[in-house]
């Protein structure tokens, strides 16, 4: 029975990380921000501000509606390689932001190209909290 038991943890723990759910990812990233603004609270009009503000760091990506269109509900088109990308509000896209490395990867390439430096834990709670009120 022990030896089952070890077995059962020792498989549970090889397997991928379970799924989040968008509000798991925006509180895990507002008590990142809360750390050094106490009272922190995500918000979506600032999320809104982010994703709509153009950097105009790169011609062709000037900002995040660049890529993935004014209205995050929307499907997208890559501007450099053509290719269509799903709708990123969950509203639209019941994938979108249930995995944090890939919330991670994205935000931290995007945020990279687009206004030149990795975006705040602040700035994430904020932008996920716009997209998963729909945009
Ligand atoms: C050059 C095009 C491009 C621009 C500009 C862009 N993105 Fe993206 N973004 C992508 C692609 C491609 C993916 C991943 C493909 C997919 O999952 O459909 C993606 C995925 C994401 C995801 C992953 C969401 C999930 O749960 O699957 C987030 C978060 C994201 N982008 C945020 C941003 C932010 C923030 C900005 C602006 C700072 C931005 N993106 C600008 C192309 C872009």
């Amino acid at each position: 029975m022990l030896k089952q038991a070890l077995v059962a943890t020792l498989l549970l723990a090889a397997l991928p990380v379970a799924a989040d759910t968008p509000q798991q990812l925006i509180a895990g990233y507002a008590a990142q921000a809360a750390s050094n603004q106490p009272g922190f609270v995500p918000s979506a009009e600032r999320g809104r501000q982010l994703y709509m503000n153009r950097f105009a760091l790169a011609d062709k990506m000037p900002n995040c509606a660049a890529c993935h269109t004014e209205k995050p509900v929307a499907p997208g088109t890559h501007v450099i390689t053509g290719k269509a990308i799903q709708p990123l509000a969950p509203a639209a896209n019941p994938e979108r932001l249930t995995s944090s490395s890939k919330v991670e990867k994205w935000f931290k390439r995007n945020c990279s190209e687009v206004v030149g430096r990795e975006c705040t834990a602040a700035e994430k709670a904020d932008f996920l909290q716009f997209l998963a009120n729909g945009g």
